[in-house]
């Protein structure tokens, strides 16, 4: 397949036009077979459900270029469910989970020409996204939705790429006790943006949320869960029913156990406790693993001893292997790697 020409090495997070997406529309009971569409534009109701009450659930996944030349995606499965189950939180009609992934497949290989070729760093970036299409003026769930998924090439979400990150303590809240937070709403995004642009005027580079009920216990960043690492090498990850199941974290955790040989313990996490770990990092798909340096807490400073220069060893040993893993340098656990050509 030959690539389009571009700067493979200097892609940030952004969205660039691809050449292919998919749709599938939900209409009286039932998903239509979907199609691939050269027409990036959506035409929608001005009362559509999705534009008065926000109701849409998306994905995050990446498609990637092995070593070998090889176009491949990561557990696409778990995303299937989790879409799923964020579909079914807000009363949107999901979308069949046999078909997702084949419709992840289709469109990752109608845009093979944006995969960043291997050795660059970058990935395809695949939003797959659900929203309610018809007219809502009284509230109520939509009776129509559309399911799409489009693609685009992307470099490091964190503009220094994994340079330590200085975040801070954010005085507003992320999720609700029994609110949205474990679902990938949009609302749960558009709820962060004023704490994100706050912490960014203020010279951060992401916030940390605490569980807004107690304000005791870390949850997660607006688009990232936390992993710590104790002085001892274990690694600790908070546990919250506010805070998004990440496929990235459920990942690390075995990487740690199996092929790192580490402890793991996810639990609640004290806010009080975090200035005694050693390492601290943000995972997810878009964040990877970036690793966190600094957090100030209204002016006092937790410094963690990895430092600001570069990922303390664990997290890199972290790092280094969830990346072999998904290019191909190092055997994957059974069912992790879906090839798509
Ligand atoms: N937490 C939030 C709020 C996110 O938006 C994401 C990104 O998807 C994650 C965590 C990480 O999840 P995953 O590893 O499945 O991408
Ligand atoms: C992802 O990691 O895929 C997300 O959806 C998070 C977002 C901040 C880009």
């Amino acid at each position: 397949m030959e690539k389009i020409n571009l700067d493979w090495e200097s892609l940030g997070f952004s969205y660039r036009k691809t050449d292919k997406r998919y749709v599938a529309n939900f209409k009286e009971g039932k998903w239509d077979e979907g199609i691939l569409t050269e027409d990036h534009n959506i035409v929608l109701n001005e009362c559509a459900g999705v534009l008065q009450y926000a109701q849409t659930c998306f994905e995050g996944m990446k498609a990637y270029t092995t070593k070998d030349g090889k176009i491949v995606i990561f557990r696409p499965e778990l995303n299937a469910q989790r879409l799923e189950d964020s579909a079914k939180r807000i009363h949107i009609a999901p979308f069949p989970k046999d078909r997702f992934v084949d419709a992840v497949v289709q469109t990752v290989k109608a845009n093979a020409a944006f995969v960043p070729p291997y050795g660059y760093g970058g990935s395809l970036y695949i939003r797959p996204y659900l929203f309610g299409t018809n007219p809502t003026i009284g509230v109520k769930p939509a009776e129509e939705f559309q399911f799409r998924i489009f693609t685009t090439p992307v470099g490091p979400y964190f503009k220094d790429g994994v340079k330590p990150l200085t975040l801070c303590v954010s005085d507003y809240d992320r999720a609700a006790p029994h609110g949205t937070g474990n679902a990938k709403l949009g609302l749960n995004y558009a709820m962060s943006l004023h704490a994100l642009v706050t912490a960014k005027v203020n010279g951060f580079d992401e916030n940390m949320f605490l569980d807004s009920a107690t304000r005791t216990k870390v949850e997660e960043t607006g688009g990232a869960n936390f992993i710590f690492v104790t002085k001892e090498n274990k690694l600790v990850t908070p546990k919250s029913e506010s805070i998004l199941p990440s496929i990235t974290l459920r990942s690390l955790m075995v990487i740690a156990k199996e092929y790192l040989g580490l402890e793991v313990e996810e639990r609640v996490v004290y806010f009080e406790e975090v200035k005694d770990f050693a390492e601290c990092g943000l995972c997810g798909t878009a964040a990877v693993i970036s690793p966190v340096g600094k957090i100030i807490d209204h002016g006092n400073e937790i410094c963690f001893s990895s430092g600001m220069a570069e990922m303390g060893p664990i997290t890199k040993k972290l790092y280094d292997t969830l990346t072999g893993i998904q290019l191909g340098h190092i055997k994957a656990p059974e069912g992790w790697i879906k090839m798509i050509e």
